[in-house]
């Protein structure tokens, strides 16, 4: 029997994100009003998307024993979720933005980087078979987490951005690689405090590149 049967219980990542709510929900409340900054910011959510459904694929595809209809689900749904995000850029935006460019991407690069520097660190510390689930149920936690603040800030803005479904999808994850990973509670804690170091240095280059005063600069 878990002691602690929820992955937030277990991993205690709202506690020590805690102090990062605020800072986050008023970057996202200010970059909303803003449709220019606002699609690049979703494009990037596309591209990190993207990313993590074609982890999925090329970390599977070698194993093509255990490409079961969870797995194949999973990687169709984050793929999804980046066509989501890309369409309601583009929808904001108001033309295409092909790709994941600098101009069109905000924090390109430390987005890159994030995603690079978290899935190479933990499959180090969890070896290459067992990387699929701690890297997908440690990105879980932050999808979320941010996504849920994200969900409030443009109900409260009254921004059409629809993230419900795809909240509930990434709930859904979750749960299905907390219990893919079992009971490691240890190491969970561990690498979600890895993952928040990365998550605050990403949102440190997003507040840089979107500093206080640009969005009511561009709307005067
Ligand atoms: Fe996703
Ligand atoms: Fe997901």
């Amino acid at each position: 029997m878990k002691p602690c049967g929820d992955p937030w219980t277990a991993s205690g990542m709202k506690d020590y994100n805690k102090q990062h709510e605020a800072p986050v929900r008023d970057f996202l409340a200010r970059l909303v009003q803003d449709t220019d900054n606002h699609a690049k910011f979703l494009n990037m959510l596309s591209m990190l998307e993207h990313m993590g459904s074609r982890k999925i694929m090329v970390s599977q595809m070698n194993k093509q024993d255990v490409l079961d209809q969870d797995t194949l689900q999973h990687l169709a749904e984050e793929a999804r979720h980046a066509y989501f995000f890309k369409r309601h850029a583009e929808r904001i935006n108001g033309e295409p933005m092909p790709g994941w460019v600098d101009e069109n991407t905000m924090t390109r690069v430390p987005a890159l980087m994030y995603f690079g520097r978290m899935d190479a660190g933990i499959s180090k510390q969890v070896g290459d078979d067992a990387a699929y689930g701690w890297v997908s149920l440690i990105i879980e936690l932050r999808a979320c987490w941010l996504y849920r603040i994200y969900n409030e800030v443009v109900e409260a803005a009254d921004v059409h951005l629809p993230l419900k479904g795809l909240i509930a999808e990434e709930d859904g994850h979750l749960e299905e690689m907390f219990e893919m990973c079992g009971e490691n509670y240890d190491q969970l804690q561990a690498l979600s405090r890895y993952e928040t170091e990365l998550f605050v240095k990403l949102w440190t280059a997003l507040e840089a590149a979107y500093p206080e005063g640009l969005d009511n600069a561009k709307a005067a």
